[in-house]
């Protein structure tokens, strides 16, 4: 057993954060969680507490402050948080999510903001460092392998990639890079709470399947949609428990410290395996992979029309799959099970989703 951290955590509410606490906790570690909605860490209260965490008081506090000005705010939090100042270790999971830029400015906003300020903090009150990026600061990139270092600056698919790799530009060097790749429900119970990425084409077939409820006269075997995406593309998802485990173990290797780990799947599911099992799942047919470029046809009624206009987000999707090496992860971690995707697995995570109205 390593020694214990004494961790400060951003993010501890959002769906990766909440693993990284359990997995925190349950090695023993004490965490200075921030927050920013009481309603949010109510609900990571009740989840930690259906897991029995955490185990005593002491082990996890809350704070409540603006991360975007952390390094202002520091004084402040000291005085008005007992303790917070012993914190040995960042961990920070915080990020905005949105794919692209909205009129206040975020995932910049946070995605820079943040990384600036924590920075700045880390010059006044060093830490041990390590932060969630993403594998696909890598940018746009078909078929080819990815490796664990610094990428120069790539074609990124969306402005959310973007400021991830440019954090990774400011942190390269100082702290322990994370990067997971498409994180989806957990690998025994199918538990999520943002249903983005990989989800979508859960959501629209699901969507599909009830719009045809009201449509008797369509063959929904035979629909006769052309997907122009390449058939043997893989989507590299990875199952949210085991990335929060896979950070922590690292975490708790210091020799292991600031270098670049990728928490990505080692045999992802193809984009056909996936659509197979979700026509099945569906009870729907007659979609099938032209290609990377391959022309669509007209829509010709309001099923291919709804289908369509999901496609635009699932064909972003689809569009870059790089296989990424794990040299260095697997070195560290090698013996932590990449829980394997299934049949099994994907209809929890669609039966979860389903359950929960794909968080809507
Ligand atoms: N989900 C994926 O597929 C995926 C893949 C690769 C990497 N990642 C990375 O994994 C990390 C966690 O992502 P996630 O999927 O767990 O996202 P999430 O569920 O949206 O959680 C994001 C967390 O960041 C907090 N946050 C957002 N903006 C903030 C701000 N301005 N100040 C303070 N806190 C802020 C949120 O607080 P509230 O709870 O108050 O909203 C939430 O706790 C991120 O760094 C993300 O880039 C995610």
């Amino acid at each position: 057993m390593s020694d214990t951290m004494n961790v400060l955590l951003t993010g501890g509410t959002g769906f990766l954060g909440e693993y990284l606490l359990v997995e925190l906790l349950e090695g023993g570690h004490s965490v200075w969680a921030h927050y920013r909605s009481e309603s949010r860490k109510l609900d990571t209260i009740r989840f930690l507490s259906s897991l029995g965490l955490p185990r005593s008081a002491e082990s996890l506090k809350w704070f409540k402050g603006e991360i975007l000005e952390a390094d202002e705010q520091w004084e402040q939090w000291c005085q008005e948080y007992k303790g917070i100042d012993e914190v040995d270790t960042l961990l920070h999971s915080a990020a905005s999510t949105r794919l692209h830029m909205d009129e206040s400015g975020e995932p910049l906003k946070t995605n820079l903001g943040s990384t600036t300020a924590l920075n700045k903090l880390m010059e006044r009150k060093p830490l041990n460092v390590h932060i969630i990026s993403t594998a696909y600061v890598c940018g746009l990139i078909q078929g080819e392998v990815v490796t664990e270092v610094n990428h120069p600056r790539g074609d990124f698919v969306n402005v959310y990639e973007e400021s991830k790799w440019e954090a990774e530009q400011i942190w390269m060097g100082k702290a322990t890079i994370l990067r997971p790749s498409v994180i989806i429900g957990h690998s025994e119970t199918g538990r999520c709470t943002s249903f983005g990425g990989y989800y979508i084409l859960f959501q629209a077939a699901h969507l599909l399947d009830r719009l045809m409820a009201d449509s008797k006269n369509l063959d929904r075997l035979n629909l006769d949609i052309d997907i122009p995406a390449n058939p043997n593309g893989v989507t590299n998802v990875i199952p949210v428990d085991y990335v929060a485990r896979a950070a922590v173990r690292i975490m708790e290797k210091p020799q292991y410290h600031n270098n670049i780990y990728h928490l990505t799947h080692s045999n992802p599911p193809t984009h056909e395996w996936t659509l197979s099992h979700v026509c099945n799942r569906f009870n729907v047919g007659g979609l099938r992979f032209t290609g990377v470029g391959a022309s669509f046809v007209q829509p010709r009624n309001r099923i291919e029309r709804m289908v369509w206009r999901q496609m635009q987000t699932i064909l972003l999707h689809f569009a870059s799959n790089p296989l990424f090496d794990r040299a260095n992860t697997d070195s560290v971690i090698g013996d932590l099970t990449v829980p394997p995707i299934t049949s099994g697995y994907l209809d929890k995570i669609i039966d979860y989703g389903i359950e929960k109205e794909w968080g809507l």
